[in-house]
């Protein structure tokens, strides 16, 4: 492959998202009010005072003190109180794996966890992947040279089920990938992209 159009599909890629990111992150406010307090306005937890919830998260490798409801998923902090909008929302409900984040190094769904339950265990979101000067972690760069993604929305789930499965076992068949990302729902059907783009991130790893 040529490097140069690499670069380019690179730098293409992280402007598109950063857009994304803008562009998702003006409405937030809004949605985020209307999910957390959606028929349950009084929840557990929602009576505490504010100092009372404060947790300690460990988000990235940073320490991130956030308000936490008892019944808050941390898909909606990570999201709407932490601003980390590349963790997406599909179903909401355990299904489509669009909201896969690493805790302890594990992907799990971020939709179907309490934040109070993981708050103590280090959380790795799409964001944290990325070197400190923005060199991408080779699964990214990976799915950047074989054009993993056509819309990409679920492409940082997929993402995140690979680097955990990479972290366990550095050199997967494809079947083990294909089982590594079956939680993983993709519309659009870029399977066999994935499939090779995690092939090759063993490669650049
Ligand atoms: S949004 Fe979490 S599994 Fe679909
Ligand atoms: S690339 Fe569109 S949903 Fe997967």
């Amino acid at each position: 492959m040529d490097a140069s159009k690499g670069r380019s599909r690179s730098s293409h890629g992280l402007s598109r998202r950063a857009f994304i990111q803008g562009v998702i992150a003006a409405g937030a406010a809004v949605s985020s009010v209307n999910y957390l307090f959606r028929g349950n306005a009084l929840g557990q937890g929602a009576g505490r005072g504010v100092a009372e919830r404060l947790l300690t998260l460990t988000v990235n490798g940073q320490q991130r003190r956030v308000d936490v409801l008892d019944q808050e998923t941390l898909l909606m902090t990570l999201r709407y109180k932490l601003g980390l909008t590349g963790t997406k929302i599909g179903c909401d409900r355990g299904e489509c794996g669009n909201c896969t984040v690493l805790i302890d190094d594990v992907p799990v769904y971020a939709c179907s966890t309490l934040t109070r339950i993981v708050h103590d265990a280090p959380i790795t979101t799409i964001e944290g992947l990325a070197a400190p000067g923005g060199r991408l972690h080779p699964v990214q760069q990976a799915f950047v040279e074989e054009l993993g993604p056509q819309c990409g929305f679920c492409t940082p789930g997929q993402i995140i089920s690979a680097v955990g499965l990479l972290k366990v076992n550095r050199k997967p068949t494809r079947a083990e990938i294909a089982e590594a990302l079956a939680g993983n729902v993709c519309r659009c059907g870029a399977y066999d992209h994935y499939l090779n783009a995690v092939q090759r991130a063993t490669e650049l790893i």
